[in-house]
């Protein structure tokens, strides 16, 4: 090939002694995305994301055991590893951190552990208790790793994107987070590694989330309906006409999570419900 053009390569960085050396060669901004792998086009947007904000894109791979309860799906959550890391090469990735687990957690270390009580207690929360503190540590231990300049997560989850951005700023964490908007497929479903689970005829009814969270934003656009508790009950009556059992369906302040008495301002939509074995989120900024 002839001079001047550099292609780059894809650096595998499986423990914390390769990937603090690498980390010492780099002196440019680095964009992390933060990932648990089986990696899907909501993924390769963020990756688009990272690359516009830096030259050097890491991705770290890794299906973090603390943030998953006993009773969840740690054991069967996919791991394409091979997939993920063509992905990861074919949109020029620079770095892959992708360490076992006793790598991030080894049994003699003490753990730390952080909690952002006033965003976590609720939602997510309050179905997957310790999940946010499992969250937390992990992506402050990506942090600190792989000091990035950036970070890119996406909307999708987005009581966690709250969390970590009040980590970020409560901590005084040198690291703009971006915000990703979330990709969805042509019916509205958002994508998420866990949709894979769904059946044929569960996938069809998996829309009824968007739709009910279009129903809220017409609701409030078009109707002029103030009333939180009103627009949570056509949200559920939406699920529930999907055969999705409702978890939450909340209209919330987007930034604090509050409560509110009244919309009068950009809300938060925040919907979970449960089909088959899955369990789905989604949100929208109205
Ligand atoms: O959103 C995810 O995939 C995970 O929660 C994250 C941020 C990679 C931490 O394990």
């Amino acid at each position: 090939m002839s001079g001047g053009c550099k292609i780059p390569t894809l650096q595998l960085l499986p423990t914390i002694p390769e990937l603090r050396q690498h980390r010492r060669s780099i002196d440019r901004p680095i964009a992390l995305v933060p990932t648990m792998g089986a990696l899907h086009e909501g993924h390769l947007r963020l990756v688009e994301e990272a690359k516009r904000l830096s030259d050097e894109v890491w991705v770290s791979i890794f299906v973090n055991p603390a943030q998953f309860g006993p009773k969840e799906d740690l054991a069967k959550y996919p791991r394409p590893i091979e997939d993920d890391l063509a992905a990861c090469e074919r949109l020029g990735v620079t770095a892959v951190f992708n360490p076992e687990p006793g790598e991030v957690y080894p049994p003699e270390t003490i753990p730390v552990l952080l909690d952002v009580p006033s965003l976590s207690g609720e939602f997510e929360g309050a179905h997957r208790p310790g999940h946010f503190v499992g969250v937390c540590r992990v992506v402050l231990k990506l942090f600190n790793l792989c000091q990035p300049r950036y970070a890119c997560f996406g909307q999708k989850d987005y009581q966690q994107l709250r969390v970590i951005e009040a980590m970020v700023g409560d901590l005084n964490l040198p690291i703009a987070v971006q915000r990703v908007a979330t990709t969805r497929e042509a019916d509205g479903l958002a994508m998420s590694s866990r949709n894979r689970y769904l059946g044929e005829e569960e996938r069809k009814q998996a829309a009824g989330l968007y739709k009910a969270l279009q129903l809220a934003k017409q609701l409030i656009e078009d109707d002029g309906e103030t009333d939180p508790p009103i627009i949570e009950r056509v949200m559920e009556q939406a699920l529930v006409a999907h055969k999705i059992e409702p978890d939450y369906c909340a209209v919330r302040h987007p930034e604090t999570l509050a409560r509110l008495d009244m919309v009068r301002q950009p809300v938060v939509a925040l919907i979970a419900g449960r089909l088959g074995g899955v369990r789905l989120l989604d949100n929208l900024i109205i």
